[in-house]
């Protein structure tokens, strides 16, 4: 594949330009004053208290055999009433069970907030029993783990115990029975990551037992506690599997990680409503060595007594200090999302992070109402790199390069404030050389006259702006990575900490141009964040300009095959687990390809006119 611009039909009087392509023009930077010595490391890390519950207290006695059948409409003794959207939680020990009831009455009570009726209505109930009878409801159950028994052993520390099962019936022997052996298997299901949903058609009462599996106690102490809940209208807990990338691993360096939410909303109409509003999401997050969360991942109550961090908007969780989190448009396509920064991570540390919805957007959970229990989305790891000198930074001080929000050669010498003026001020700047230019290309001129039907000079002005930004900032790799996709550069150069790389690869790669510098002097010389690897920027930036912009612009992208096209630009894999290349918007937490297209530009060239002066040979 080659892309050429022919000549255009428009005003060909306009000499090339050789502003574009502009890249090697310098611009005289004021000198910079290297600020002192920041440091982003914590104070101290602080462990989130012991919610350990004592056993012996709280211990569930379950007392079968006792069942009065002739109670209509009430628990037997030794069987909890549920309510319609009321959780009841309760402490268990391995080996026993708790047995639970939705009566009739709650069933087919009709309103959510309806508790069971009282004796006075025990008439009329039995009319409606009968009725009911012939229809059946749908009732949906759901659980959460909240404490599971800890592994005492030394040599597997993170050991998990079985998951608790929950059984449903409507029978007592059925929903309560003593062992899983006696009941059938369209009865019962295993909870998975510490949360279970159950959706039934129940005719009449339901039984409804948490079973805690035998556990080896010279393997695990303590007990299980859990919260199950009954709804007719939705589920109380629930965990949302399908919805994988909700949350996105942008970039990380030493200490600092970006993650960031899918677009809220891509309807203008709702942009200020989404951007004024708290923030739907929490973040649970742990580091994956510690690991009391495993297990419990699609728990919200287990996260919230295990997880090592909650990030929530008001401020108040476990270690919420080491993350900020709110609103923002920065990104592809200035939707709003919300994003979380971690900073003052350990090094070399691999976490996971658990998105949390509470019921109401509002960030108070509803807790009595259908679905109070809020969502829990699935687990995203997310690692830290060892080197100092690649930087992510929160994107709030981007003025210009507004969608960058991947990790950057950097210094420690300069802070990230620092760091992001010179990155952006170097990119404003060269977009002003080219302002210049499109200003002599008549874009507001009558239809026949305008260079394309399809693209218009602001078509032009943003992808133009997008390739800048992507050449200009460098996606930065530690020099550890193993992603053979990822370009060394500086190689001869000094680490801001003075050490160098190994000799061998010194002399290997230090005469070679490509490895030995980097795409852009200047910057370079302003920042010197000494060896580095590099992800290429995605060869269809550099093709949506050629696509965008005017032919009298005389934008070329080199094409694969061709001198200098692998030292500049990669070629988008397929969904492998290596990134390939760098976009606005690529993350590391691996999506469909589809999924991280330029949406905002239709990559078919067939889709332009000829009269666009464009050809693919
Ligand atoms: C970053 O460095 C600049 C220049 O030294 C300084 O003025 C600024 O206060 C620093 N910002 C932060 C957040 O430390
Ligand atoms: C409940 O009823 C629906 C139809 O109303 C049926 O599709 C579903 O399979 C039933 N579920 C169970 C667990 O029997
Ligand atoms: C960082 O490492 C220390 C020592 O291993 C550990 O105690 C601490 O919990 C870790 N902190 C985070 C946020 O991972
Ligand atoms: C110096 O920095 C580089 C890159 O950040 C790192 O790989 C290396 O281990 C550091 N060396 C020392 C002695 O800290
Ligand atoms: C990089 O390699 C080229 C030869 O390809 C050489 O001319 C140049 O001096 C080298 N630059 C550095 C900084 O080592
Ligand atoms: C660039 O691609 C050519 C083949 O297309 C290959 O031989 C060469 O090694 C590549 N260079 C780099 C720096 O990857």
């Amino acid at each position: 594949m080659r892309l050429r611009l022919s000549q255009s039909r428009l005003a060909t009087s306009l000499a090339p330009s050789p502003l574009i392509g502009a890249f090697c023009l310098l611009i005289a930077a004021p000198k910079l004053v290297l600020s002192t010595l920041t440091s982003n490391e914590p104070e101290a890390l602080i462990e989130p208290a012991d919610n350990t519950i004592d056993n012996a207290q709280h211990a569930y006695e379950p007392e079968f055999g006792v069942f009065d059948r002739s109670i209509v409409g009430r628990a037997p003794s030794g069987v909890t009433a549920l309510v319609n959207n009321v959780p009841e939680s309760l402490n268990l020990s391995p080996g026993t069970t708790a047995c639970y009831v939705v009566s009739k009455d709650v069933i087919f009570g009709g309103s959510s907030a309806s508790r069971r009726q009282t004796d006075d209505s025990e008439e009329s109930d039995e009319e409606g029993n009968a009725d009911a009878s012939k229809n059946t409801r749908k009732v949906y159950l759901s659980a959460n783990t909240c404490l599971q028994p800890r592994s005492i052993q030394k040599d597997n520390p993170t050991a998990q115990p079985p998951q608790l099962v929950i059984t449903v019936s409507q029978s007592e022997a059925g929903g309560c029975a003593r062992t899983l052996a006696d009941v059938p298997e369209d009865q019962k299901k295993s909870f998975r990551e510490g949360a279970v949903m159950f959706q039934a058609n129940a005719t009449g009462d339901l039984y409804v037992g948490i079973v805690a599996p035998e556990v080896d106690d010279t393997k695990f102490k303590e007990i299980y506690n859990f919260e199950v809940a009954a709804s007719t209208d939705m589920y109380y807990h629930t965990y949302n599997a399908e919805n994988t990338s909700e949350l996105l691993w942008m970039d990380s360096d030493s200490s600092a990680v970006l993650l960031v939410t899918r677009d809220l909303t891509s309807d203008p109409k709702q942009f200020q409503q989404v951007m004024e509003a708290e923030p739907p999401f929490s973040l649970y997050a742990e580091n994956v060595a510690r690991n009391y969360t495993g297990g419990l991942r699609a728990s919200v109550c287990g996260l919230q007594n295990n997880a090592q961090i909650l990030v929530n908007g008001n401020g108040g969780g476990m270690l919420n200090q080491l993350c900020r989190t709110g609103m923002t448009i920065r990104g592809p396509g200035g939707h709003p999302k919300q994003q979380f920064y971690f900073q003052g991570l350990n090094a070399t540390s691999k976490y996971t992070g658990i998105l949390y919805k509470p019921s109401s957007s509002t960030a108070k959970r509803d807790v009595n109402g259908p679905g109070g229990g809020g969502t829990v989305f699935p687990a995203i790891n997310f690692q830290t790199v060892q080197g100092r000198n690649c930087k992510v930074v929160d994107g709030a001080d981007f003025e210009f390069c507004d969608e960058v929000n991947w990790a950057m050669p950097g210094n420690d010498q300069l802070n990230n404030t620092e760091l992001v003026r010179v990155y952006d001020k170097y990119a404003r700047d060269m977009y002003a050389n080219f302002e210049k230019v499109l200003a002599q290309i008549p874009c507001e001129a009558p239809a026949d006259q305008r260079y394309s039907l399809a693209r218009s000079c602001s078509d032009c002005e943003r992808a133009y702006k997008r390739w800048l930004c992507t050449v200009t900032i460098p996606r930065c790799e530690d020099v550890s990575s193993t992603n053979p996709n990822a370009v060394l550069r500086n190689v001869n150069d000094a680490f801001p900490n003075g050490t160098r790389l190994p000799d061998d690869i010194r002399q290997a790669l230090g005469n070679n141009i490509y490895f030995n510098s980097s795409r852009n002097s200047q910057l370079n010389e302003e920042i010197k964040p000494g060896p580095y690897k590099e992800i290429l920027p995605c060869d269809d930036v550099c093709y949506d300009v050629v696509q965008s912009c005017p032919a009298a612009m005389q934008f070329v992208c080199p094409s694969p095959g061709r001198v200098g096209f692998n030292i500049s630009y990669a070629v988008r894999g397929d969904s492998s687990d290596e990134m390939t290349c760098n976009f606005p918007g690529q993350s590391r937490t691996r999506t469909s390809v589809a999924a991280g297209m330029l949406s905002s530009a239709p990559y078919l060239i067939s889709m332009i006119p000829l009269t666009a002066s464009l050809l693919l040979l």
